[in-house]
């Protein structure tokens, strides 16, 4: 059997930085984010021979070592939900750059997540496909849906999902800003460990992180976005502050997130609304109303000449087709793509 599924990247507004259960992935906060409607990833997973090994390709080429693994025990989970031992071929592409902190991960872990499910024949709910996609990305759970979806933090793998946010009334973009494309210097991962074992600001950012998720849902119930953008940029900088408290300190922000840092402020105190929002990287999104979006991009390029600046809109949740048979003619199998 073979599915394909398409997900595209979300940015957190309030974010989740820091593990409570490594294993499962469970979260020490809730997060809520938008799913954007550029950079999606697009995954196939053809279901292999009983006991064969899995096999992992980006781009047509064996994806690198340590990603390959990761995926490959999340194939191993998927078939025990679904009581097989076959292996299964996935090929993967993202249409936008990978490991930069511009969420390759989520949409990258979203896709699989569906299309694995799909093609090892479970039928899953909406909220189990979330659990599903966290076990590979935390930020993943969140890319099942479309537009704003929260991350119930719960406390264990049944609570632990992501649904949509069904009552904001914001209509927002995010100009995103790439300040370097290339592959961050530390995983996420990684990151959040050094920063909950060893800073001593992760104490506060936990214990403030549900008022300003209850201060974000209140404002986007509003459709207040003065309130949704500052609380998004405040949110940022204390999950970047969080993490410089480790020790050794991570830093993913550099001298060109700071420029835009300012070039943000300064359109700001101009009279058009746009927040910045950073994240494992050090690209930065700026958040606006949808309709400011070009005039946005136009102010920040002219401020920042030699960044590329790409306007996201709000984007769709997962989308499957599949599961079908692989060995059908080529026809029917270029349908499914
Ligand atoms: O899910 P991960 O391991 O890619 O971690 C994502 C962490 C941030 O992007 C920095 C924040 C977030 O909530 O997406």
């Amino acid at each position: 059997m073979r599915a394909t599924a398409v997900a595209f990247p979300n940015i957190a507004l309030i974010k989740y930085w820091g593990k409570r259960d490594e294993a499962l992935i469970i979260p020490q906060t809730s997060s809520l984010s938008l799913t954007l409607a550029v950079y999606p990833t697009t995954t196939t997973v053809t279901l292999a021979a009983d006991g064969e090994q899995h096999q992992v390709l980006q781009d047509g080429a064996p994806m690198p070592q340590a990603a390959s693994v990761k995926v490959a025990r999340f194939l191993d989970h998927v078939g025990q939900l679904a009581g097989s031992s076959r292996g299964a071929c996935v090929e993967t592409s993202n249409a936008g750059p990978t490991g930069a902190g511009l969420a390759s991960s989520a949409s990258g872990f979203a896709a699989l997540a569906a299309a694995a499910a799909a093609a090892y024949g479970l039928d899953l709910s909406s909220r189990d496909l979330s659990r599903l996609a966290r076990r590979g990305s935390g930020s993943a759970s969140r890319s099942i849906f479309g537009g704003f979806a929260v991350w119930n933090a719960g406390t264990d793998d049944l609570s632990s999902y992501a649904e949509p946010v069904s009552d904001a009334h914001v209509d927002a973009a995010m100009v995103l800003g790439i300040v370097n494309a290339g592959a961050k210097p530390i995983s996420s991962r990684d990151a959040m460990r050094r920063t909950v074992e060893t800073s001593p600001y992760n104490a506060p950012w936990v214990e403030t992180n549900p008022t300003e998720l209850a201060l974000m849902r209140d404002a986007l119930r509003r459709g207040d976005f003065t309130e949704v953008g500052e609380i998004s940029e405040r949110n940022a900088l204390r999950m970047h502050a969080a993490m410089l408290g480790a020790v050794p300190p991570v830093r993913y922000l550099t001298a060109g997130s700071m420029a835009l840092l300012d070039a943000v402020a300064e359109l700001r105190r101009g009279g058009l609304e746009a927040y910045a929002t950073m994240d494992a990287g050090p690209n930065v999104k700026t958040l606006c109303r949808s309709a400011d979006a070009p005039a946005v991009r136009a102010a920040l390029a002219a401020a920042a000449p030699g960044i590329e600046f790409v306007i996201a809109e709000s984007g769709p949740g997962v989308a499957v087709s599949g599961p079908d048979d692989a060995d059908d003619a080529p026809a029917a199998r270029g349908a499914t793509r």
